[in-house]
């Protein structure tokens, strides 16, 4: 069954192209690496193998995630070897490639499919039609500001189960005296994406989107961003600078383990959740919005497909983003991945609490804003990304001085 309607959308696609005579071994860059992750794209890799036609998925995995692959891949396509297929994030990661016209025009497909119906929020096939054409085609749905915690910790200590970041700060002391980490943080991007959420929750939605989308500046600096700066110097003094983790699922690792009671984290985190076996609300807990505000942002991920001059590698292409686009697939490939599907179409009744909380999240669009990628240039959010991550790591820079130095960037910071 999962693979009768995956079949008849791929085979439509092979319509769309002259059918080659040779199958075609498609390499796929991506920066899946992690144990969920790598469960997750193997969904995709099993299900574009079992097509008919004998095109194979050839694994580019990048390790050191989205800051570590994306130089690279953008590198190769502008290099002249560019692999059949890309993942980026929604946003301005491809926008140079798709301008110098290195990627495939996937309208005919998109409207041969009827990507425009199917894909919600619109945002999300917007970003990827730029005048009037569609160059890629998205996945998933993830967002960035979930609290997750190891359920047995706080049991064990004798603790209630925190409803929220503020209560996670109050139980901070007692347990460091159990020795036990009251939040795991890796260092970079999740850097980043910890003050982002903190900034969300406790300035709220619209003070989110002055400072990052609008750039006010006086809102950047003002009482309310002093009052997130607060309880970010409030939450580095519960993070020990000597236990910062190389990567995002290190972190993760120490809640599962049980050495840390909480991490914050985009919900690709669930997708580690679920390779230990643990059961959402019974072993862990997700807490969207940190468990302050019920706001998700509509990051994820999308597959782009560089141009080349083999009709195999192209029919491939199309047969690719037909079948990750497909319903099987999208509900196989979500409950492995952490995110949401990117159709509202799909059954599905095999999602646990986190998948269903965020689910009703995003039925309200009053809850959702865009990701930070889909605000900034890439340059912009890794100048910030440095102070953000001296501040964590160097207690001598005041929130004062961390706030003004973001607001000078913002400032100074193309559209
Ligand atoms: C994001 C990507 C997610 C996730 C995460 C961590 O950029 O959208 O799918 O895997 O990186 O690697």
């Amino acid at each position: 069954m999962l693979m009768k309607s995956v079949l008849l959308g791929a085979v439509g696609a092979l319509a769309l192209v002259a059918s080659p005579a040779m199958a075609a071994n498609c390499e796929v860059t991506h920066w899946w690496t992690s144990a969920g992750e790598s469960a997750a794209v193997k969904v995709f890799a099993d299900s574009f193998d079992a097509l008919p036609g004998g095109d194979k998925w050839v694994d580019g995995a990048i390790g050191g995630s989205g800051d570590t692959a994306r130089p690279i891949i953008i590198a190769r396509v502008q290099g002249g070897n560019p692999p059949c297929a890309t993942q980026f994030n929604p946003g301005h990661d491809s926008d140079e490639l798709v301008a110098a016209g290195l990627m495939q025009d996937m309208t005919p497909l998109a409207t041969k499919e009827n990507w425009k119906a199917l894909v919600r929020p619109p945002s999300q096939l917007e970003g990827c039609t730029k005048d009037g054409k569609v160059y890629c085609v998205p996945v998933n749905l993830h967002s960035a500001q979930w609290m997750w915690t190891n359920r047995k910790v706080f049991t064990d200590a004798g603790l209630p189960q925190p409803k929220n970041l503020d209560d996670l700060i109050a139980d901070a002391p007692k347990l460091k005296a159990k020795g036990i980490m009251p939040l795991s943080a890796a260092q970079g991007w999740p850097i980043t994406l910890l003050i982002n959420d903190i900034t969300v929750g406790v300035g709220g939605l619209d003070l989110y989107l002055k400072i990052y989308k609008d750039r006010d500046i006086a809102a950047a600096t003002g009482p309310a961003s002093q009052k997130v700066w607060k309880t970010l110097d409030a939450v580095r003094n519960m993070i020990d600078p000597k236990t910062l983790v190389p990567q995002w699922n290190d972190a993760v690792s120490l809640v599962i383990t049980g050495k840390a009671a909480a991490n914050i984290m985009g919900d690709w985190a669930r997708g580690e959740f679920s390779v230990a076996k643990m059961v959402a609300g019974k072993d862990y807990d997700c807490l969207p919005g940190l468990g302050f505000a019920q706001i998700l942002d509509t990051g994820g991920d999308v597959f782009f497909f560089p141009k080349n001059k083999d009709p195999a590698i192209t029919a491939a292409q199309m047969k690719m983003a037909s079948m990750m686009i497909s319903k099987p697939v999208q509900v196989a490939f979500n409950l492995k991945k952490g995110s949401l599907p990117i159709r509202a179409d799909v059954d599905l009744a095999a999602a646990d609490d986190c998948m269903k909380k965020g689910l009703k999240i995003l039925e309200n669009p009053k809850n959702i804003l865009p990701s930070n990628r889909q605000m900034m240039q890439a340059d912009t959010i890794n100048q910030i990304q440095d102070v953000q991550n001296t501040f964590f790591t160097d207690l001598k820079m005041t929130p004062d001085d961390a706030m003004k130095k973001i607001a000078d960037i913002l400032k100074n910071a193309p559209k």
